[in-house]
């Protein structure tokens, strides 16, 4: 693996394969069940200049699981960048006083720009609509503990994607490491405006996937496996799609009655939150709470024991947890 987790583009079967191994040894000391302390002495930079609930916390967690100690520095207001500070200058001075270092930005390739002048590794939590591996890397664990639970497999499976495709970061990030498997069917649907990027589509079907474009949910879809649906990203709208934009209609509502009439019993929702629960936000309906099918928590409690795998990998302590694992 690369020294830094930029993009999943740095990422293999071979690599991710590894990822999904260690976050399974990983997962007794999530829960605290069992202790580690081979980051003991380890400080991690969590810096974070865009909102941020799941990532940020869980990637502290994380890091303190493994016996590190964490900086956070939340929103520019709080940092040197608030006075002119260039990402180079940030960037030397804070490898100098951690050992990692998470960064969120609103600027696609910011934290790549970041990780160029660094000496630690930089782990990108979200950088504008770009990528957020972290969070993809945790969903390929969820599908992948989800198939297994249900006996499916990832070869030939169906997979749904819905919502904001143009700017959902985290999509683009999936549906990368989604086209390193076995030939799967992948249903692409999204508001006009808010289609998944064309060389997104070309690069799944040039691996072998059968990609379908549609414009609207209520349509017939055979055997899904995955509905992976997201937010609309209505921050990063340029001014004019904000003037024109009418709100989102049921076409595009994941709730009970699109399962009931669309999806099978072992079909798992996904969702890497947060779904929007505001009037008129139609990305994922709350009378699916209680829905066994429901896996978007279970998504979050993945995203401790992914996190520590990253760690640990990029760290180079992956191969010491097994000798240093203590009862709690
Ligand atoms: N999924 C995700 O990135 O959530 P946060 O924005 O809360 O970190």
């Amino acid at each position: 693996m690369s020294p830094h987790l930029l993009s999943v583009d740095s990422l293999n079967r071979d690599s991710v394969n590894h990822l999904l191994r260690v976050a399974a040894q990983m997962e007794p000391i999530a829960q605290r069940r069992q202790i580690t302390r081979v980051l003991e002495g380890a400080v991690l930079g969590n810096l974070f200049f865009e909102a941020s609930t799941r990532t940020r916390v869980s990637f502290h967690t994380a890091f303190c699981r493994l016996g590190g100690s964490v900086c956070d520095t939340t929103g520019f207001t709080f940092s040197s960048m608030a006075k002119g500070e260039s990402l180079y200058d940030t960037s030397r001075v804070m490898s100098g006083y951690c050992d990692a270092i998470v960064m969120r930005h609103p600027d696609q390739g910011s934290v790549a720009e970041f990780a160029a002048a660094t000496n630690v590794p930089v782990i990108n939590g979200g950088d504008g609509p770009g990528e957020h591996p972290s969070q993809a890397l945790l969903d390929i664990y969820t599908i992948d503990k989800e198939f297994q639970r249900l006996g499916k497999s990832f070869s030939g499976a169906h997979i749904l994607m819905t919502g904001d495709l143009k700017y959902g970061r985290t999509v683009h990030s999936l549906i990368k490491l989604l086209s390193l498997y076995d030939p799967l069917r992948i249903t692409l649907v999204s508001p006009p405006g808010l289609e998944m990027p064309t060389a997104l589509i070309d690069l799944v079907t040039s691996r072998g996937h059968q990609v379908e474009v549609r414009d609207h949910l209520a349509t017939d879809f055979s055997d899904l496996d995955v509905v992976y649906t997201t937010r609309i990203q209505k921050e990063r709208f340029t001014e004019e799609m904000n003037e024109n934009f009418q709100g989102i209609s049921d076409d595009f509502m994941v709730n009970k009655a699109f399962l009931d009439q669309r999806c099978t019993d072992s079909t798992i929702i996904m969702h890497p939150l947060p779904r929007d629960s505001r009037a008129g936000a139609n990305d994922l309906n709350v009378d699916l709470n209680g829905d066994p099918r429901l896996a978007i928590f279970r998504q979050t409690d993945n995203g401790i024991s992914m996190r520590m795998a990253i760690f640990a990998t990029l760290l180079q302590v992956d191969t010491l947890i097994e000798k240093d694992l203590r009862p709690v």
